[in-house]
């Protein structure tokens, strides 16, 4: 093929199903050849040694999401050039309807803060907090045919959580329009009868966050999800598992046949509770605030187990980022005065392939296919981007990561490129690290180096997601 715009060679390219020596060839953005020698393109780089990846997708980050009274570190600019720097070429983040707005005009505000602005491309989730006649008959309908074609639900929180009759009517709108819904799984009343008992008997520090929503409340949460997906026959997909208990939950869901998804994320095999730690507010714990909370070495295991046994098919970062210092940080002087309104969430989009490969592949628990399919390749299936996105094939976009296996880094916020102040992670050693990234044929980084323009990211319209498909085994008979 003599008309190739770049050639990949030397590398070894893995996808979810295959590791493989081979060249490769791209053209207009796309791959259009793997061959065991490429040698006609006229720009080639050399991968020798390396890793060629599809590159990253985060499907669960938020961006210029601002919340809690605090302003979010990273708007689309900064928080996209962190993915790129981390290997990743997609990101989903959330466009958050503010209940009593119009999710349509929601949609339309997100955009002006993404377009033209990101370095990798990106889509949608929608996020309901106000499910009314006209948002579940009209404006879902309608922004689902637009491809968006996810939306999150809150089982907590008290500007986003549902009832259990709002949590059924979405799902019910979901099983008719053939989108994937994602539950954030806290049970909200627990979560506040506990927060007030702490609160009374002085208990206000950050690491109260941890024991005001215990693994109990994400259980009890994710069974009633579970529950009021049985009786509609509606797919979904818990985020952000923490721990053994809700992982279990969707264990034995998938155990009975029903179309439960889960996702971990980096936080829940690398952080603990005791992170949190620190009775006084400025030691640092408001650093790792985020819900749920991480919880301990024995979850880690039981994310392990679920990682290995197929019950979590996506690992995110649940990048949701705030800075630490300053009036509009995580020690704002409202969260000063309790762990309840510290904001929830921490930066992670550019150390999630890092985190994983290094505590997974090095480790031995997953193999490097494993690693694709949680990282790039099932994001891209569960929610309607493949085959354009999430592999190597011929006629794939060029998305990739050269990556370094051998390579050991030390994670530090002056290596960091997001917006945030501070990472979670500080000091934390890696092994395996990515060295470029590529967005539809073009080097957009180059070993520390963000090489493309804000605004070369393209929005993504996504289909249908073929695991939101429901099984057609109506148990309760509410199902329509
Ligand atoms: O603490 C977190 N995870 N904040 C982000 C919002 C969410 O629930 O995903
Ligand atoms: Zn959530
Ligand atoms: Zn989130």
């Amino acid at each position: 093929m003599a008309d190739l715009d770049l050639a990949i060679r030397g590398g070894t390219v893995v996808t979810a199903a295959d590791v493989t020596r081979c060249d490769v060839g791209i053209k207009d953005g796309r791959i259009a050849l793997l061959a065991e020698s490429v040698t006609d393109a006229p720009k080639s780089l050399d991968a020798s040694g390396l890793l060629v990846m599809p590159g990253g997708i985060d499907s669960h980050v938020h961006l210029a999401q601002h919340a809690f009274g605090a302003r979010m570190a990273d708007g689309f600019e900064t928080g996209s050039r962190s993915a790129v720097a981390g290997g990743t070429t997609t990101v989903i983040p959330f466009a958050v309807q503010p209940r009593g707005a119009s999710l349509r005009e929601s949609v339309v505000n997100y955009h002006k803060e993404a377009d033209g602005k990101s370095h990798v491309d990106y889509g949608f989730h929608l996020i309901v907090t106000d499910p009314t006649a006209s948002v579940l008959g009209q404006e879902l309908p309608s922004l689902v045919g637009d491809g968006y074609t996810s939306f999150k639900v809150f089982m907590t929180y008290d500007d986003m959580v549902l009832n259990d009759r709002q949590l059924l009517e979405v799902f019910e709108c979901a099983r008719r329009e053939r989108a994937l819904v994602m539950v954030h799984c806290e049970g909200y009343d627990a979560i506040k009868f506990m927060t007030e008992r702490l609160e009374a008997a002085g208990k206000t520090a950050p690491y109260y966050h941890s024991v005001s929503r215990p693994q109990i409340v994400e259980r009890e949460a994710a069974h009633r999800a579970i529950s009021h997906a049985e009786l509609l026959d509606v797919p979904i997909m818990i985020v952000h598992v923490s721990g053994r208990e809700a992982m279990e939950q969707i264990r034995w869901a998938q155990q009975r046949g029903m179309r439960v998804y889960g996702e971990t994320c980096t936080q829940y095999i690398s952080l603990t509770a005791d992170d949190l730690k620190g009775l006084n507010m400025d030691e640092s714990g408001g650093k790792y605030v985020c819900s749920p909370p991480p919880r301990d070495h024995s979850s880690w295991e039981a994310i392990w187990e679920g990682i290995t046994q197929g019950v979590f098919q996506t690992f995110s970062s649940d990048h949701c980022p705030f800075f630490y210092e300053g009036s509009e940080g995580k020690l704002n002087p409202k969260a000063r005065t309790s762990f309840r309104w510290v904001p929830n969430g921490i930066p992670g989009v550019e150390v999630r392939l890092p985190i994983l490969f290094s505590e997974g592949v090095v480790k031995g628990r997953i193999t490097l296919e494993r690693f694709v399919a949680l990282t790039s390749t099932n994001h891209a299936k569960m929610y309607g981007l493949y085959p354009k996105k999430g592999s190597i094939a011929v006629g794939a976009d060029a998305d990739l990561v050269l990556w370094d296996p051998n390579r050991t880094e030390t994670i530090r916020q002056s290596i960091m490129h997001h917006g945030a102040d501070y990472t979670p992670w500080e000091g934390y050693a890696v092994t395996g690290w990515p060295v470029q990234t590529i967005l539809r044929g073009a080097l957009v980084y180059d070993d520390g180096k963000v090489m493309n323009a804000p605004g070369e990211g393209r929005f993504l319209r996504r289909k249908l997601s073929p695991f939101a498909m429901p099984t057609g085994i109506v148990r309760h008979g509410a199902a329509k």
